[in-house]
């Protein structure tokens, strides 16, 4: 498949997104261990997330799916059975990395497997801790890569001082440290993503947030049994902010989505490059806020992402590198190394394809150096087989003179199956969906942060 892409008639819609492609992970996982069943809605029935899924039905947990976005989990007070057969990952990082911390500490043996692009992803930096806490994980692959073979064993909890700000490593340690002895504790360099720590605490698995930011878990415990309502992804949402946001008197209203405090940093950026973005919390009662987000286009300008925002934008980069394209002056992207070990490296296929666009950049060992110009002109791109580079090129394509085809692009299915047709739709809308601006009738806004 491929996105065949021209420029965009003015935005002026509301949307709602699929499911948090990261809580879809987790939830799955945490019910699982539970002591009874737990209904999730807002489920992402995507590729990465429908990985994960098989991965614990093969291990004996029944899982319904009577509609796409439904999971009826039967949790089994922390007894998962010895899989037949290998366990394919596919291209989901996340799957393998949480999976083999899940799975170090029982009672079986297993092996992981993965796709093409997986298959070149490090994984030393989930098995080093583990085999601390006593795991016993072979890489079968070069350079500590998979396939994985993991010999379960007796774990022991440990403290474990993290060298990179990455929520897989950190939840891989708490998902092992459930099944060690004592407790585990995991610090990191920067805060990411807390979803893993706020759902176990929501399961009322016993936690402590650390003084000095780490996170403690103990040992032993079987999650109590819950529902859960997943919210929409933020970072698939952000495809379409960046499309509203670059677009002078562009307008979005986006429903529904996750509000989390480490999610949210790309609005912060928005509104440094010129955009007017409003949040509203309006429900935090199930642990995760969600919400509102509208955005109002203008001339953007360029803007400076580096230091601890980094990991709480992390897949947002690609995305918001298009817009530092569309933007005037310099935006400057630093100490995002971890691009380079994503589906793609980031970088390097985030500066070709600009380049390819006739956009200027400079590109750094750790991010990229944007010159943008306003304009971009239509080419033909390749995805790199990764998803979220198909997705923000698909975006750029709209903003550029003449026609922009993105090959390739089957990936999106990791983690937004639905985003060809929103993308049809938003250069072909059928109506005005939104006129009035609602701004004012939400509750709360975002003040923004220092340049
Ligand atoms: C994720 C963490 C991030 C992110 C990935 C999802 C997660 O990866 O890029 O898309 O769900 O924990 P790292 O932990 O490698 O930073």
């Amino acid at each position: 498949m491929e996105f065949r892409v021209k420029r965009a008639p003015r935005i002026d819609a509301e949307i709602t997104v699929p499911g948090d492609k990261s809580i879809s992970h987790r939830a799955p996982i945490i019910s699982a261990l539970s002591n009874g069943v737990c209904v999730l809605r807002g489920f992402l029935p995507s590729n990465d997330c429908m990985r994960t899924v098989q991965a614990l039905r093969v291990c004996g947990i029944p899982i319904e799916q009577p509609e796409p976005e439904l999971l009826i989990i039967h949790g089994k007070k922390r007894l998962l059975t010895q899989p037949s057969g290998d366990i394919d990952c596919g291209n989901s990082g996340t799957t393998m990395r949480l999976l083999a911390g899940l799975f170090a500490g029982q009672p079986f043996n297993c092996r992981l497997v993965a796709g093409s692009t997986l298959s070149k992803r490090p994984m030393g930096r989930v098995i080093k801790p583990l085999r601390e806490m006593g795991a016993n994980i072979v890489a079968e692959g070069p350079n500590e890569s998979a396939p994985l073979r993991i010999t379960g064993s007796r774990l022991r909890g440990i403290e474990y001082d993290s060298p990179i700000a990455s929520a897989q490593v950190k939840t891989a340690l708490l998902l092992a440290g459930l099944f060690a002895k004592g407790k585990t504790t995991v610090k990191e360099p920067a805060p990411t993503r807390n979803h893993t720590e706020l759902m176990l605490n929501y399961f009322l698995v016993r936690t402590l947030e650390e003084e000095d930011g780490g996170i403690t878990i103990w040992g032993d415990q079987v999650p109590e049994s819950r529902d859960f309502f997943i919210p929409g992804d933020i970072s698939s949402a952000a495809f379409w902010l960046v499309a509203a946001g670059a677009q002078p008197g562009g307008h979005l209203l986006v429903r529904d989505i996750g509000l989390n405090e480490t999610r949210t940093a790309l609005l912060g950026v928005l509104i440094r490059m010129g955009a007017q973005v409003r949040e509203a919390v309006e429900d935090v009662d199930q642990i995760e806020p969600r919400g509102t987000v509208e955005i109002t286009g203008a001339p953007l300008k360029g803007t400076t992402m580096q230091g601890r925002e980094i990991p709480q934008l992390i897949d947002e980069l690609p995305i918001l590198a298009v817009a530092g394209a569309l933007a005037s002056g310099t935006t400057t992207i630093r100490h995002a190394e971890e691009l380079r070990i994503k589906e793609t490296d980031r970088i390097a296929a985030i500066a070709h394809n600009l380049r390819a666009m006739g956009a200027q950049v400079i590109e750094l060992n750790d991010g990229l150096e944007i010159h943008g110009r306003g304009s971009l002109r239509g080419a033909r791109l390749a995805s790199f087989g990764d998803h979220r580079i198909a997705m923000a090129f698909a975006i750029a394509g709209l903003f550029a003179e003449g026609e922009t085809v993105v090959q390739d692009a089957d990936c999106v299915n990791e983690s937004y199956p639905e985003f060809g047709k929103a993308l049809e739709e938003v250069m072909n809308p059928k109506r005005q969906r939104v006129t009035t601006p609602v701004i004012s009738s939400l509750t709360a806004s975002r003040v923004d942060s220092e340049e």
